[in-house]
């Protein structure tokens, strides 16, 4: 069955309202559309933990910096409803600019400065756009559980605290990253890249693959953990490292000594894409997968 289309804000709200009438558990998958198998992996994660899975499909206008890619970012609602219907979701919530930022919006979101670090650093204000659409979106939609992907791991801590600060009753379940066969991470974007660059993209999983093994061996430096990054990305000269970092998967701060599970991310322009990629590392060689399964190993202390 073709999922509900609903493109209002009260649309949505009623069809929210009948759900729970029904006594119907509401999986939800924000996304900016463009879908690929990520996202689909993402709806599968959350068709396992809800009645029912709602996708939003909204390109974000405030999460995206001057001269960013917000004009040319795909746009395929057509293609991505159909994507969805294979897989059962019940309804897509698709607002235009309009209904979701009738006026600017007044109101900011803030992380006390873990927005500010790692791609913050080089987007400023995309995390507070981030915060704020999610927040609404959660307003709107008031899902039981929402399903965010490791790939963007940083998005994933920050919303994490939203929902922890603020007491939003919603549980966040962030799922695996998709991976091409070489281990590119699949991602929207990956579809600006020329087939020079596609060729040189996998060195971002590459140098996290090294990342882990230098953690796995020993190393208790996040600088050197960084270094062995460096390295493989340096042998790839199309790409622009932005950052290769060794954090603490919860401050995003590089760890005194790696002592437990860290989060290795990578950024780099490549062409006239931006790609970043992360995995979790953990000393004792077995790395959990995504910030879910290193909760429910019990790896934040
Ligand atoms: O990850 C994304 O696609 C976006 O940042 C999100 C969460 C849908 C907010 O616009």
């Amino acid at each position: 069955m073709s999922p509900r289309v609903v493109r209002t804000v009260a649309g949505a709200r009623r069809l929210r309202r009948e759900a729970r009438e029904a006594g119907r558990r509401v999986a939800f998958v924000p996304t900016m559309g463009a879908l690929h198998e990520g996202h689909l992996a993402l709806v599968r994660r959350a068709r396992a933990l809800g009645d029912e899975v709602w996708v939003s499909i909204f390109v974000n206008p405030t999460q995206f910096g001057p001269g960013e890619d917000y004009d040319r970012y795909p746009r395929d609602l057509e293609g991505d409803t159909r994507l969805l219907e294979r897989e059962g979701v019940a309804t897509v919530f698709a607002p235009a600019e309009r209904e979701m930022y009738p006026e600017p919006p007044a109101v900011t979101v803030g992380f006390g400065g873990l927005e500010d670090v790692l791609c913050g650093a080089s987007r400023p204000g995309h995390f507070a756009g981030v915060g704020l659409v999610v927040l609404k979106l959660f307003h709107i939609v008031e899902p039981d559980v929402a399903v965010f992907g490791q790939k963007d791991a940083q998005q994933a801590v920050l919303i994490r605290r939203l929902v922890a600060d603020l007491d939003l009753p919603v549980r966040i379940e962030v799922a695996p990253t998709v991976r091409e066969g070489d281990g590119l991470a699949m991602s929207s974007r990956n579809r600006y890249l020329g087939p020079e660059e596609r060729a040189a993209a996998p060195a971002l999983y590459r140098a996290l693959q090294a990342g882990r093994r230098a953690v796995a061996s020993g190393e208790t430096g996040p600088a050197a953990v960084e270094a062995a990054m460096r390295a493989v990305l340096a042998a790839e000269p199309r790409l622009g490292v932005e950052y290769a970092a060794c954090v603490d998967p919860r401050s995003l701060q590089p760890p005194a000594g790696i002592a437990g599970p860290v989060l290795l991310a990578v950024a780099a322009r490549l062409g006239g894409a931006r790609l970043i990629d992360n995995v979790l590392a953990s000393p004792d060689g077995v790395h959990p997968e995504t910030l879910s399964d290193l909760d429910r190993a019990g790896g934040f202390r």
